[in-house]
């Protein structure tokens, strides 16, 4: 594993450019969560990655490694705020790493930089949603990463205890061709149930997709079946 992160995670500190010592949390994406991301990317070969939201840059460490640790791939990054709110530490953090090579970075919204690489023509076979939280910004990163993305690729959402993006989750398993795909995460009965009753008080009206509820995990991941073949008036309530 990555020297920088190890220490990161251990000391539970990044360092800005000056050297002051700065708490990535709970900004910053778990361990257990990177490990599955790194172990995802290598074990399915996906070349082509992109995440919305870089913040600190821990996220975007485990991905460039995983790129790393196979011998190709290049990553995208995505953060507007990557210099006024996160000092840059995020690209430090990169560059610290030795992982720049596998590195490509936007300074800019997902909701502007998404649809040059469109028109570019681009292709994913990986995508991390990971920036603005809120219902619409997430349905925007999803609407734009699914015209990238190939037939098979994979789109992960964070966050999923937030209704705004369990929303986004729930219409695109009822709307679209995309299956829920299990990964290999170990939570405790307990603290997984605890989860799912949090979600329901949330939320106890809402029609969310049943199963999302019940996923132990922050993260969802989801696999693109097909292009979009729906019929042009085709809607199922989510
Ligand atoms: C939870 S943090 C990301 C954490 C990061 N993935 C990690 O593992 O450390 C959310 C990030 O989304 C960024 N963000 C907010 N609005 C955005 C937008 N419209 N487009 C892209 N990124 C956005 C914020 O600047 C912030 O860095």
């Amino acid at each position: 594993m990555n020297q920088l992160l190890e220490e990161i995670y251990s000391t539970k500190s990044v360092k800005d450019m000056e050297g002051n010592s700065i708490n990535p949390f709970p900004t910053a994406t778990p361990y257990d969560i990177g490990i599955v991301l790194k172990n995802f990317i290598q074990k399915y070969n996906l070349e082509r990655t992109l995440e919305v939201g870089m913040a600190y840059g821990l996220s975007t460490l485990f991905i460039c490694q995983a790129h790393q640790d196979k011998g190709t791939g290049i990553h995208t990054a995505i953060d507007p705020m990557q210099n006024s709110m996160w000092k840059s530490i995020g690209l430090l953090n990169v560059k610290k790493a030795n992982l720049a090579d596998n590195l490509r970075f936007f300074e800019s919204c997902s909701h502007e930089v998404l649809p040059q690489l469109l028109a570019k023509r681009e292709k994913l076979d990986f995508a991390f949603i990971d920036g603005s939280h809120h219902f619409d910004y997430t349905l925007v990163d999803f609407f734009y990463i699914d015209k990238l993305l190939q037939v098979g690729g994979y789109v992960v959402f964070d966050d999923i205890w937030m209704p705004g993006v369990r929303k986004v989750v729930s219409y695109v398993l009822r709307n679209r061709d995309y299956e829920l795909v299990k990964i290999d995460m170990k939570t405790s009965i307990w603290k997984g149930l605890a989860k799912s009753t949090k979600r329901f008080l949330q939320n106890p009206l809402e029609q969310d997709y049943g199963r999302i509820r019940f996923i132990f995990s922050n993260i969802c991941v989801l696999r693109k079946i097909s292009e979009d073949n729906r019929n042009w008036d085709y809607h199922r309530s989510f």
